[in-house]
């Protein structure tokens, strides 16, 4: 079984669809963490509840950026820890973290990449600019992450209509459904892969 660390930020949804596909569909994976970089959140209550150990892990603890990344690295390496889901983690990852775990780091994303991606790209912020850009379509997409912000290779996609009348906040709620199916479905396919 894989050892799966998944990051979160805040609700945990897609945290929430990716543990209970991984017990239906008998994948052969574990969640052994979820790391938060915020103390409180819907993420970690979910991991408490299940029993699943939570790590609040904050650069603000640290008295620099690489003393947080090599403290990051080492509870990573403690846990042996295989691959990494980011499922709604509103921070970007240390360089050295992502250097230790070349294409061994997934992360979602509420929009169809390369479009309406990068810095400061993120959670609400993408629906009000795919809706204020006029586009018809957006959707998901599950891809590797390296050093350059939402530009990793591609894994998985899938879109959803922009409807006549939407606000970001239905769009998103459309995109959220659409990232419960996509998260699950690109594990099971990642982990076909693996050796
Ligand atoms: C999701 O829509 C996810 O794609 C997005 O944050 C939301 C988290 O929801 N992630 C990003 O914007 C990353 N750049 P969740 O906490 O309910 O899974």
């Amino acid at each position: 079984k894989k050892r799966l660390a998944v990051f979160c930020s805040g609700t945990g949804s897609n945290f929430k669809a990716l543990f209970h596909a991984i017990i239906e569909r008998e994948l052969p994976a574990e969640i052994v963490m979820c790391l938060s970089n915020r103390s409180q959140c819907g993420a970690i209550d979910f991991a408490k509840e299940y029993g699943i150990e939570t790590l609040h892990l904050s650069e603000s603890q640290f008295g620099s950026h690489d003393d947080f990344a090599r403290a990051m690295l080492s509870e990573l390496r403690d846990r042996q820890i295989d691959m990494i889901l980011l499922a709604g983690y509103l921070r970007k990852i240390p360089d050295a973290v992502i250097a230790a775990y070349p294409e061994k780091i997934v992360n979602i994303h509420p929009s169809l990449l390369p479009q309406f991606g990068g810095h400061g790209m993120y959670g609400m912020r993408v629906h009000e600019a795919v809706i204020a850009s006029g586009e018809t379509r957006s959707g998901a997409t599950v891809h590797f992450v390296n050093e350059e912000y939402d530009k990793g290779r591609i894994i998985m996609q899938n879109h959803v209509p922009v409807l006549p009348g939407d606000t970001p906040k239905t769009l998103a709620e459309r995109v959220l459904r659409c990232e419960h199916r996509l998260y699950p479905a690109a594990l099971e396919k990642l982990l076909d892969k693996q050796p």
